[in-house]
């Protein structure tokens, strides 16, 4: 099958967050699968340039005309990387933000990325099916079903929708329509109109032939008012075609058997090195490293509401009575930021930030830590639970999506289980878990080797995910070609 991915963002050459590792993985395991593959995306800042593949090609956004060229990237495992080049737009620090602000023209920063996936595919040729991934790429399912219908054989491509975070939405207002040329009737409740402001994200769930989200319990919660974002009503109207699929990991990046960051490799035979892991990490955090027997609690984030920071702040000063020490990594919003930073002043023996983007330091966190901590509000799947399991560090996660589908709780009786999980959103809740966790390494270092071995002997490997986008996507392809 020959399928177009349009993403925001994807490894190696471009990353915010979780997104850029199943946009910059799935393609490949398609590609070995046999698929023919091609991802789309904006050539950012620090996306390293291709070769030219198409020096000009006119995007109309209403009454403007955008000339952007197309290079196409380095080849990733059999799959094909157009990036769309176009300084005006792309060439800034940040993808979608700058000092916390969205840039004012992402509507028409985006809208030209759909539309130039859908002018080159027009002229070169036109895929089996498109796999858009997020607000950013939710336009193309709108643009097909609109200003493409009547292509002879574009109009007629299907589409997946992949939803990998419902809050971020991308509201604009309604002016926005004219300007990047989509007809007024869209704003209306049936399409693109959300109290009042335009929505991209509603277009894709709206106008896709199939939606997907990163797993299957985020799948069912995003139809609750508690955890839909407003658009929990449009998704339960699509029930039958909503579906979750679990991200898998790439373990030739998240391997400590063979990862070139860490101090010392590891395997579930041989853990000793582990610890040669911890002091470095310590030492890397400046942390005192002469006692190894204390736990590390790692993190590693967006700062981001989304991410349960606020019950951190809510225990931080009673769990730093407790024997331990916390390392984080992260950025995003300035007050998050400061939290941290805060932290760390208060308690400069256990606690440690680094506010940073740092891949280095991620995979010293997962290779050094003893618990991975993620209380997140909500969680669509989560990518650093999962490697944690791999690194034998112990997640201690919110029962929510797909940490809670992905993480076992522990039970000390048989053995079984892969970590500690709470689910009321309080910091009772999370202090009380914790301290489970906590006295569990202490105090039974037997059954807490059996709990670290339990995580790294569990695959989640993309190649059964892969499996059933493959068999969602022949659906799709059935259904459209019988209408
Ligand atoms: P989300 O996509 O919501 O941010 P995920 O857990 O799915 O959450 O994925 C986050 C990804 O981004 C992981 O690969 C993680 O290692 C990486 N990451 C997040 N923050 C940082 C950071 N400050 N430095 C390095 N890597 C980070
Ligand atoms: C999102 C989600 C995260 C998920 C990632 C990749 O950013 O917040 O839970 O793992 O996308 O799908």
């Amino acid at each position: 099958m020959r399928i177009l991915f349009v993403a925001p963002e994807c490894l190696p050459f471009s990353k915010t967050g979780g997104l850029a590792d199943v946009v910059g993985a799935l393609p490949r395991v398609l590609a070995a699968r046999g698929h023919e593959a091609t991802v789309f995306l904006p050539r950012y800042r620090r996306t390293q340039p291709g070769t030219v593949v198409l020096p000009r090609l006119v995007i109309p956004l209403g009454p403007q005309l955008h000339p952007v060229a197309i290079q196409q990237g380095p080849t990733l495992g059999g799959v094909r990387v157009l990036l769309v080049d176009y300084p005006l737009y792309f060439d800034r620090d940040g993808l979608y933000v700058d000092g916390g602000t969205d840039y004012p023209d992402n509507a028409e920063r985006f809208t030209l990325l759909c539309r130039a996936a859908l002018e080159f595919v027009k002229q070169e040729a036109v895929p089996d099916l498109i796999h858009c991934h997020d607000w950013q790429s939710a336009l193309v399912p709108v643009l097909l079903k609109t200003l493409y219908a009547d292509e002879p054989r574009l109009g007629r491509v299907p589409t997946v929708f992949t939803v990998h975070n419902l809050g971020y939405q991308g509201f604009f207002l309604p002016d926005v329509l004219d300007r990047i040329g989509l007809p007024g009737r869209l704003f209306s409740v049936d399409a693109l109109e959300f109290y009042g402001r335009v929505n991209f994200l509603k277009g894709g769930l709206v106008f896709a032939d199939f939606v997907t989200t990163v797993s299957k319990g985020y799948a069912e919660e995003i139809q609750t008012p508690e955890y839909g974002h407003g658009l929990d009503g449009v998704i339960r109207a699509r029930r039958a075609t909503v579906t979750g699929i679990v991200n898998g990991v790439d373990y030739t990046e998240w391997n400590p058997e063979a990862d070139k960051f860490l101090a010392a490799n590891y395997s579930v035979e041989k853990l000793d090195a582990k610890l040669v892991c911890k002091k470095d990490l310590l030492q890397q955090f400046k942390l005192p490293a002469d006692d190894l027997t204390t736990p590390v609690i790692g993190m590693v984030s967006r700062f981001a509401t989304q991410k349960g920071f606020d019950l951190i702040a809510e225990v931080a000063g009673t769990l730093m009575e407790d024997e331990l020490k916390i390392v984080a990594l992260g950025t995003g919003e300035p007050h998050y930021e400061e939290l941290f930073r805060q932290l760390a002043q208060r308690f400069p023996q256990k606690m440690a930030v680094r506010v940073a983007y740092d891949n280095t330091l991620a995979h010293k966190i997962e290779g050094g830590s003893d618990i991975f901590l993620m209380p997140s509000r909500y969680e669509p799947c989560g990518l650093n639970q999962i490697y944690s399991l791999r690194y034998g560090t112990v997640p201690v996660v919110r029962a929510t999506g797909g940490l809670d589908d992905t993480i076992e709780p522990f039970d000390p009786s048989t053995g079984q289980g892969t970590g500690f999980k709470f689910t009321p959103y309080s910091g009772t809740a999370l202090l009380d878990c914790l301290r489970q966790a906590l006295d569990l390494y202490h105090g039974h270092p037997r059954a807490w080797q059996r709990l670290m071995r339990n995580g790294m002997h569990k695959d989640f490997s993309w190649n059964h995910s892969a499996a059933e986008y493959e068999q969602l996507y022949e659906r799709v392809v059935k259904s459209a070609q019988r209408k």
